[in-house]
């Protein structure tokens, strides 16, 4: 257990469009100030009709397999709670696009926005069994709420990509984990719903209420008291979220800290969420990149994760951060892709929510937007068609 086991390589991927919350507000009437400052988002990604959890995964996948090749890798593991099928493994798809050879496991994970902690933490046990293996961890999601609710606001999609392995460049993941897990109906999506139906007042509450469940059991194990730990990379729903979380965990272990201290701490932790929106399985890793891209002074920190799926579940746990991550990081590229979203107005955008799926089976090809290396080029005999971009 001393060999340290972590994150090797992280690279993020979103979506093509980007709708911005000003322009949102005009046409739901808000105040922009409340999106801006209330939950903390300026704009949100959102997919082109080519674009899919597999394509941004693939994406995201893709300059890590370029680096450091397949050979390795023994497992894929792909998160999401917006799957694409039933049945199929969504990081099938990816092993075909990227060209895996076949000697590897797949499978897909979820519960809710908490699914890549798992993967994450079955990638790490993984390669402690066999320290010359790597796995890769996919998170992919594409947040979906219905029209005018309160929900459309913290709409987002992305992915995060994870090499993990022995001798990791970027973080050691640390024992212990925090674990808790309550059976409560704050945010659920019924097989037959392309959008979640949320509670958004009791999932709020049942975020902190996990936190609380799980720092409990982290500190019951024998984790690091508080001011142990250099900041913490919450879940981030909404940036605010992982304000309003800090201010309470700080609360509960009975420190005094004033909104400037929280904001500090949690401000470099927001940089990709507050622009992309809600990523569910992704964001808590969005909200490691954006960590470790603003500040280059981390070598040898201890940053806490605090990932929350509704439903619920939820794990508290440490990383040591790598001395020498800044040389692995990706910032450039993931500026780019963030950069480089076109902006949708509002009438394109309800259009594109309204645009009917081409669930009958029949053949129907899509035109190109994908901005990305991979995109969905048809739709046929009830199978989606993928194909890397010339
Ligand atoms: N200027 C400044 N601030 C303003 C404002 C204004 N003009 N108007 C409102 N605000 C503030 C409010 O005071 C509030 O802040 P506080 O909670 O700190 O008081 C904030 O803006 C939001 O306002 P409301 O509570 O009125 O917002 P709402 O009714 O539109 O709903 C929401 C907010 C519940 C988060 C809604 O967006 C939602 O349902 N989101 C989806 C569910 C969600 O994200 N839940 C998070 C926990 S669950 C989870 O983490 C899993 C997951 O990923 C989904």
């Amino acid at each position: 257990a001393d060999l340290p086991v972590g994150i090797h390589d992280l690279a993020l991927r979103t979506s093509s469009l980007v709708l911005t919350h000003a322009e949102l507000a005009q046409h739901t009437g808000a105040d922009v100030v409340k999106y801006h400052e209330g939950i903390g988002q300026r704009s949100m990604s959102v997919p082109t009709a080519d674009e899919d959890i597999v394509t941004m995964a693939a994406d995201a996948a893709a300059p890590i397999i370029e680096l450091h090749g397949t050979d390795r890798i023994r497992t894929l593991l792909f998160a999401t709670e917006t799957s694409i099928d039933q049945s199929k493994a969504a990081g099938v798809y990816v092993h075909s696009l990227l060209d895996f050879p076949p000697y590897v496991r797949v499978v897909e994970l979820k519960q809710a926005c908490y699914g890549a902690t798992a993967a994450l933490q079955f990638a790490t046990a993984l390669v402690h069994q066999d320290p010359a293996q790597q796995v890769l961890v996919l998170a992919s999601d594409v947040a979906r709420y219905d029209l005018d609710s309160p929900g459309e606001a913290t709409q987002g999609a992305a992915a995060a990509a994870m090499l993990v392995s022995a001798d990791p460049a970027i973080l050691a993941i640390n024992t212990p984990s925090g674990l808790f897990t309550q059976d409560v109906m704050d945010f659920w999506r019924p097989n037959y719903r392309s959008t979640a139906v949320v509670d958004g007042k009791k999932s709020l509450y049942a975020y902190l209420q996990a936190l609380d469940g799980a720092w409990k059991d982290y500190q019951a194990h024998g984790g690091l008291p508080l001011d142990e730990i250099h900041t913490v990379c919450y879940h981030q729903p909404f940036t605010r979220m992982a304000f309003k979380a800090h201010q309470h965990l700080l609360g509960e272990t009975g420190t005094q800290a004033d909104a400037a201290a929280v904001d500090h701490a949690i401000a470099p932790t927001t940089g990709y969420n507050e622009i992309i929106g809600n990523s569910y399985t992704a964001s808590t890793y969005l909200a490691l990149a954006a960590l470790l891209e603003a500040d280059d002074t981390l070598d040898g920190q201890t940053v806490g994760l605090f990932s929350y799926g509704s439903g619920s579940v939820a794990e508290f746990f440490t990383g040591q951060v790598a001395p020498g991550y800044q040389a692995a990081l990706r910032t450039d590229d993931h500026r780019s892709v963030v950069d480089r979203r076109r902006p949708l107005d509002y009438d394109t955008y309800r259009q594109l929510r309204m645009a009917p799926t081409h669930t009958n089976g029949a053949h129907h090809t899509l035109p190109h937007h994908a901005q990305g290396a991979f995109r969905l080029a048809a739709l046929r005999d009830h199978q989606r068609i993928y194909e890397a971009v010339p």
